[in-house]
């Protein structure tokens, strides 16, 4: 499956300003909010509109319009909630859910702590959200946890990509497009994207 790296000047701009470590909470918090804005234009190119009547102040004339009820927003806590306000920017009808986890920071493995989602979850389309694709261990969790709840449609959405995450999530699921702002070089020995911004979390809610 494929993998869309957003590719502009203005984000390379606002990745300067992510990847800054001078760069303050709510600085931070806010530019998180923009790069999510596109990314959520960039992953609905593919999306299917209806059709309706309506009347402009000229005349009658058909309109498209995307029933924003077919999809749900599941950020996976707690970073992936920084990422949130972007998304129901645009599409403030969607439904969201929360998985919780966090990486154990030794074996860097994901511990499960939190899951909800919307009851009629597998009809929807759903965008699952991370700031950072790391190990992938995170994001392929999720989504098997959303697989065997019986989605069938899914998309995941990054900032920041490391080719491990990437191949780790094509790998165990190969129909989920990951879409991202960029595509870092590796990761550290402590499993951290390199030159990567941090602790996506820590910085999102100003925790250190
Ligand atoms: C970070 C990040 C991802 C995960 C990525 O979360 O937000 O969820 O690490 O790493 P992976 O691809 O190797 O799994 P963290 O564990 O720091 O939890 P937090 O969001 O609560 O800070
Ligand atoms: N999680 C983060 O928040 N940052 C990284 O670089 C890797 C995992």
């Amino acid at each position: 499956m494929k993998v869309i790296e957003l590719k502009h000047p203005l984000i390379e701009h606002k990745l300067t300003l992510l990847r800054d470590k001078k760069t303050g909470t709510k600085e931070f918090r806010e530019v998180i909010g923009e790069i999510s804005t596109i990314l959520c234009y960039e992953a609905m190119k593919d999306a299917k509109l209806e059709e309706k009547e309506i009347e402009t102040p000229i005349c009658k004339t058909k309109g498209k319009f995307l029933n924003e009820e077919k999809y749900a927003f599941i950020p996976i806590l707690r970073a992936g909630t920084g990422m949130l306000d972007g998304l129901i920017k645009v599409m403030p009808n969607a439904k969201i859910g929360h998985i919780g986890m966090y990486r154990n920071e030794e074996t860097l493995k994901p511990v499960k702590y939190y899951y909800k989602t919307p009851k009629d979850i597998s009809k929807r389309e759903v965008i699952v959200l991370d700031p950072m694709l790391a190990t992938g261990g995170s994001a392929t969790d999720a989504i098997t946890m959303l697989k065997k709840d019986g989605v069938k449609n899914l998309k995941f959405l990054c900032i920041i990509a490391a080719p491990d995450g990437i191949k780790k999530v094509q790998k165990e699921h190969p129909d989920v497009p990951i879409y991202c702002a960029v595509i870092d070089e590796k990761l550290n020995e402590h499993g951290y994207i390199v030159p990567g911004l941090g602790d996506a979390g820590d910085r999102i809610f100003g925790t250190k």
